[in-house]
Order: C-alpha cells, then structure tokens, then sequence
C-alpha cells in the first residue's frame, strides 16, 4: 500500500473570546494512494477540523503533515455551495477560475465531465432547476475539474433525502473510481461509510484522537448498493456503532 500522505500527531485548539477549544489530539493516521477513507465520530468532535488543517485552509494547528508527492487537493464542503445567479456551466468552471487554471483545454474537460456525468442538458440552465442530485453532481464535477489527487468531503450527501442519497453515493462513487481518486470523507452515517469505505476511522468525542481504524473487508465488494447486501455488513455496523455509543 503506497502512503501519500503522513499524518502525525495533529492536535487544535480554538482560540476565541469564549476561550479554548481543545478540537483534536494527537490524531495520527497515513492516508493510502487510492484508497476511500471515511472518518466518523460524534457530532462536533472536530472532523470537520481535520479536513481543513488537510486542505491547508486552516494553518494554525500542532503535528506534521507529510505528502509523498505533490499533490493538488480539492475539497467538497458539505453544502453543495452553488451560486445561484450562475448556470451550471459556469458554477463547474468557478474552482478552476479560483485557481487560476482556466483555459480551453480545462474547459473542455469540465464539459466532458458534464456530459459524462447526465448534466449536458443543464449546462446552460441555473441551479433551481436541478434536483438535490444534480446540484450535488455539479458541486463535485467543479471539484474533479480540476483534477485533485485527493478528495475531501464533508458530510456530502446529507443534504439529501435517503432515496436520493443512496442514488448519488452510487453515482459519486463510480465517478471517483473511473477518475482515479483518493478520498477522504466525513460521515455521519454508519451504513453509507460502509458501503463506500476500504477504511474506517473512528474518532472520540471532542478533543478527537483516534479510537480505532478499521478495514473494510467486504466478499464480493462492488457498487455502495450492492456492496449493503454483503455478509459482513451487520458485523462492521455493530463494531462500528458500539464504538460511537461509548462517545456519549
Ligand atoms: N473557528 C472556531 N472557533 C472556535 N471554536 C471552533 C471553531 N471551529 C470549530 N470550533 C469548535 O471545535 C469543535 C470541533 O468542531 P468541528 O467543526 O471540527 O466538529 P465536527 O466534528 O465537524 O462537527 P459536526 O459533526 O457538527 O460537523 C467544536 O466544539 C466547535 O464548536
Ligand atoms: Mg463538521
């Protein structure tokens, strides 16, 4: 297993007029070139705290972070953060204007990826008029455009009702396997982390240090739908659910 990133003891802690807030400790893991990890823990236990010290958004923080290679990260908020006075084509193309990497080769891929991906007739349309699923398919095709080694996500799909839900985990999942991405995601949902996960990590309450990290082993490991029919499913939701419930 290749490691692309090195994370060693992290730790954070909020400075506000409030006082402090110990947000995570000594959070040590690797992240493998490839795999789709998820990071699960109560509510507020500092998550959301870990992808942004990863992003580089948030340079105030205890630890190392090694990368292997350089890489170039994008990073999907949990809200789906559409503009809505622009059209679809243009919310796709904003990450690579952000970044200073719009011309018409990257243009021409983002449009692929819109055609690819179900959305060639709503490039010229605005938000309102796409369903949940769209607007979270846009979301992430803005990311992809600008082709990230490693994907961050923050609760992406909890926005969303559980039909859908389950719908748009299937279709983001192929879109990162055909693209050939590494991920990290947030979750709060312990059945959905199982279905797209190789690995599971599992953090306290807040300050967060990690509990434990788990392999996802599923037989016959396919599609996130699918992969919920496994027989080792009940066994990682069990593990997994008692090891959130002794956090509260
Ligand atoms: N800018 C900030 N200033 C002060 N405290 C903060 C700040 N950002 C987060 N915190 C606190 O740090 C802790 C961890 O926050 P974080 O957002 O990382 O949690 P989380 O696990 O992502 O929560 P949730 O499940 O609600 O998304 C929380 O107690 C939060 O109130
Ligand atoms: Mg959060």
């Amino acid at each position: 297993m290749d490691t692309l990133v090195q994370i060693k003891n992290l730790s954070k802690t909020y400075e506000s007029i409030d006082g402090k807030v110990n947000a995570i400790k000594d959070v040590t893991f690797d992240i493998y070139k490839n795999e789709f990890l998820t990071i699960i823990g109560s509510s507020g236990c500092g998550k959301s705290t870990i992808l942004n010290i990863l992003d580089q958004l948030d340079k105030e923080y205890q630890g190392t972070i090694e990368f292997t290679e350089d890489i170039n990260i994008g990073y999907m908020l949990q809200e789906d953060a559409l503009f809505e006075w622009l059209t679809v084509e243009e919310n796709a193309l904003l990450g690579l204007k952000i970044l200073k990497k719009l011309n018409d080769e990257t243009r021409k891929y983002t449009i692929s990826l819109l055609d690819k991906y179900g959305l060639k007739d709503f490039k010229d349309k605005y938000p309102k008029s796409l369903s949940g699923g769209m607007r979270q398919r846009v979301a992430l095709i803005r990311t992809l455009a600008t082709k990230p080694k490693i994907l961050l996500m923050d609760e992406p799909f909890s926005a969303l009702d559980y039909q859908t839900r389950l719908q748009v985990s299937d279709d983001v999942y192929r879109i990162i396997k055909q693209e050939g991405m590494t991920v990290v995601m947030v979750s709060h949902d312990l059945a959905e982390s199982i279905s797209v996960s190789d690995r599971i990590i599992v953090l306290s309450k807040r300050p967060a240090t990690i509990k434990n990290i788990y392999k996802i082993e599923l037989s016959n490991k396919s599609t996130p739908i699918e992969n919920r029919k496994a027989k080792e499913f009940a066994y990682y939701y069990d593990i997994l659910w008692k090891d959130l419930d002794k956090n509260v």
